[in-house]
């Protein structure tokens, strides 16, 4: 099936125009209303008022029929279906007498189906022009079209706006890169909220590889295969996540995407290639200098200080100790 925007008809200037002017002057008292459904699902919304009724979408000041009929149906809604629809109906019932029957009862599916056959043909037959302005009601699709004709569309007014929301899985990350050093590093990535698709974002999910092919992988099934990184479900509010255990010198692509009540959102990204392992060691080599000089003849000489100082120590305490000995004895004997 088709989306609903491909198989929509355009006014003609003239009647753009007109549409202008009646949502101008009827705009402080129609009926405002909100929808909202999720992706792929369907909605109905049945107009406020009763007899010959369209459905117009507005695209700012480019705005196209959808369908005819009480209830405005969409199936398999697409995010190019979310919008405003406004309804309108004949305001005088006298009129709608041959041509508003078939219209109304004519079910949504099959109406889309026919505009769907005519729309190719429109410009030419005149045949499928005819049978669509009984399709449509009174709607006049030229400007060339008879005074009467016109009369009749005239006799329209907007009841009803109807703002249609359809909620999707979660947009894009922004500014996704990798901070890297030789065997770890920081994704860091933004996230915009309003590109949640309608519902909160629950988590993000990230995965690496390893695509430091030396030559071009023949097929898929030769790539390397994703890691997942820990944790599995990174809460919502983290923007960054530290990576380790990489290798240098090698090329990774990073990979993440947000996830709502739908599943999974719109995949990010990015190709990183780790530092070479020389970088790691110019830091060794900061402190290589001093070992490599190193004299062991130093320890040899700094040990015999220490020892040397602990035996004066020793002998220092033993003289102490022994005069202690000597006078506690004296004194005994005195
Ligand atoms: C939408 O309508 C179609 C056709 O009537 C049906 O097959 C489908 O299951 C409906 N989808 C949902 C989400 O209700
Ligand atoms: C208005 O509709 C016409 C015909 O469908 C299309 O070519 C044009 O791009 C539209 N303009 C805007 C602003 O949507
Ligand atoms: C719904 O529309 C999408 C494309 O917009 C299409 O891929 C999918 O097959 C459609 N599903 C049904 C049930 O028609
Ligand atoms: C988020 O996106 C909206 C609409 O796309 C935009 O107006 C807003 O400035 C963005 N916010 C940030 C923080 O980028
Ligand atoms: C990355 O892949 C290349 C090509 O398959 C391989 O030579 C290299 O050893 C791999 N590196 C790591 C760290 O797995
Ligand atoms: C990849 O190529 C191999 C042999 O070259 C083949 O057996 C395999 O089916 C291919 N896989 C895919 C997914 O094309
Ligand atoms: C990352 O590298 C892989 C393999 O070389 C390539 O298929 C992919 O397009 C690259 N992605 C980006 C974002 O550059
Ligand atoms: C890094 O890898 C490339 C090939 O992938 C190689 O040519 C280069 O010599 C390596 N650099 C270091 C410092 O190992």
């Amino acid at each position: 099936m088709s989306s609903t925007s491909s198989s929509v008809l355009t006014l003609s200037s003239f009647n753009l125009l007109f549409f202008t002017q009646v949502l101008t002057v009827l705009s402080s008292t129609i009926k405002y209303n909100e929808y909202s459904t999720d992706k792929g699902g369907n909605v109905s919304i049945p107009c406020i008022a009763q007899g010959n009724i369209m459905w117009v979408k507005e695209h700012g000041s480019n705005s196209t029929i959808v369908q005819t009929g009480r209830v405005l149906v969409l199936r398999n809604v697409s995010i190019s279906d979310a919008g405003i629809y406004v309804c309108f109906a004949t305001t005088t019932t006298t009129r709608a007498t041959t041509t508003a029957s078939p219209a109304t009862t004519t079910s949504p599916r099959r109406e889309k189906e026919e505009e769907q056959q005519q729309l190719p043909e429109e410009d030419t037959a005149t045949t499928a022009t005819n049978t669509k302005k009984q399709e449509l009601g009174q709607k006049a699709d030229q400007d060339q079209d008879q005074g009467q004709e016109e009369e009749e569309e005239l006799a329209y007014q907007a009841y009803q706006r109807t703002k249609l929301t359809v909620r999707t899985v979660p947009g894009p990350v922004t500014q996704l890169y990798f901070k890297a050093s030789t065997i770890l590093g920081f994704l860091i990535w933004r996230f915009n909220k309003t590109q949640s698709g309608g519902y909160p974002v629950r988590s993000f999910t990230a995965e690496f590889r390893n695509v430091s092919y030396s030559q071009p992988p023949a097929n898929a099934s030769f790539e390397h295969a994703w890691t997942r990184m820990d944790p599995i479900n990174i809460a919502p509010n983290v923007r960054q996540m530290e990576v380790y255990r990489l290798a240098p010198n090698t090329t990774y692509e990073f990979r993440i995407w947000a996830n709502n009540e739908l599943g999974s959102g719109v995949v990010v990204t990015t190709n990183v290639t780790t530092l070479p392992e020389t970088k790691e060691e110019d830091l060794i080599r900061l402190i290589k200098p001093d070992l490599d000089n190193f004299d062991p003849r130093i320890w040899i000489v700094a040990v015999s200080i220490v020892l040397g100082t602990l035996v004066i120590l020793a002998i220092g305490l033993c003289i102490v100790l022994s005069k202690e000995c000597y006078q506690a004895s004296q004194m005994g004997t005195d």
